[in-house]
C-alpha cells in the first residue's frame, strides 16, 4: 500500500493485499467454473450488498472468461447498523428482482462473521425454490461464526478484527479502498 491515497493514513495494518485479492479471485472462478460448467442455464449470482460489490463485479468477470454464463441478483439486507457487532437481526432492504425457482444460485458475499446473516439468507433463498445455492465468500472469520453454515467457497481465513476495503466499510467509508485491512484506534475515537 502507501500509494499515497487518502486512506493509507487511516490504516494500521493491511490484512490482504490488492494483488491477493486478485490472485484469489482468479483461483475461486476457476474452481466454481469447473464445478458448474455442465449448468446449461448457467448460474444466477447474488451479490449482498453493499459489502459484495467489489467482489461482485471482479468474480462475474473472472468467471464470465471461463463459463458457464451468469446473471446477478442484488439483494441488500440489514443486521449492522452503524457499529461493528452484529445485532442478529436481518432485515430486507431490497429482495431479489425476479423469480429464482429451478435456478443454481451462488451467493456471493463479501465476509462471514458470526454466520447469522448468511444463515438467514440460505433460508429466505431455498423458500423462493432455489435449485441449488451455494455461497462463495471472499473472507471468513473462523473464530467469530456462532452459526454452522456451509460456505463452499471461501477466499481468505482472517483474524476476528473489524476490517475494512474492498467493499467493507467503517460507518459508509472505506469501501473503495483497493485492500483490506484494519483501521487505527484513533480512527473511530474521531468518530
Ligand atoms: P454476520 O455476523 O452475520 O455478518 O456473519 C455478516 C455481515 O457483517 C458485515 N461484517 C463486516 N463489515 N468489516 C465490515 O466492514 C468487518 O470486519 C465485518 N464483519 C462482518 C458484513 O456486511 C457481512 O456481510
Ligand atoms: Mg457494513
Amino acid at each position: 500500500m502507501a500509494d499515497g491515497s487518502w486512506y493509507d493514513a487511516d490504516i494500521e495494518r493491511v490484512i490482504i493485499s490488492e494483488q491477493q485479492i486478485r490472485d484469489k479471485i482468479a483461483e475461486l472462478a476457476k474452481q466454481v467454473s469447473a464445478d458448474h460448467a455442465d449448468a446449461a442455464d448457467g448460474v444466477l449470482l447474488v451479490c449482498v450488498l453493499k459489502g459484495a460489490v467489489m467482489f461482485m463485479a471482479d468474480f462475474a468477470r473472472e468467471l464470465g472468461r471461463l463459463g458457464p454464463a451468469s446473471e446477478m441478483e442484488f439483494m441488500a439486507v440489514s443486521s449492522y447498523g452503524q457499529g461493528t457487532t452484529s445485532s442478529g437481526v436481518v432485515r430486507i432492504l431490497k429482495d431479489l428482482d425476479r423469480d429464482i425457482a429451478g435456478r443454481r444460485v451462488i451467493v456471493v458475499e463479501d465476509i462471514v462473521d458470526s454466520g447469522l446473516t448468511l444463515s438467514w439468507l440460505l433460508k429466505y433463498l431455498e423458500s423462493r425454490g432455489a435449485a441449488s445455492i451455494e455461497v462463495v465468500a471472499l473472507f471468513r472469520k473462523p473464530d467469530a461464526i456462532k452459526v454452522p453454515v456451509e460456505v463452499r467457497y471461501v477466499g481468505f481465513d482472517i483474524p476476528s478484527e473489524f476490517v475494512v476495503g474492498y467493499g467493507l466499510d467503517f460507518a459508509e467509508r472505506y469501501r473503495e479502498m483497493p485492500y483490506v485491512g484494519v483501521l487505527k484506534p484513533e480512527v473511530y475515537a474521531r468518530s
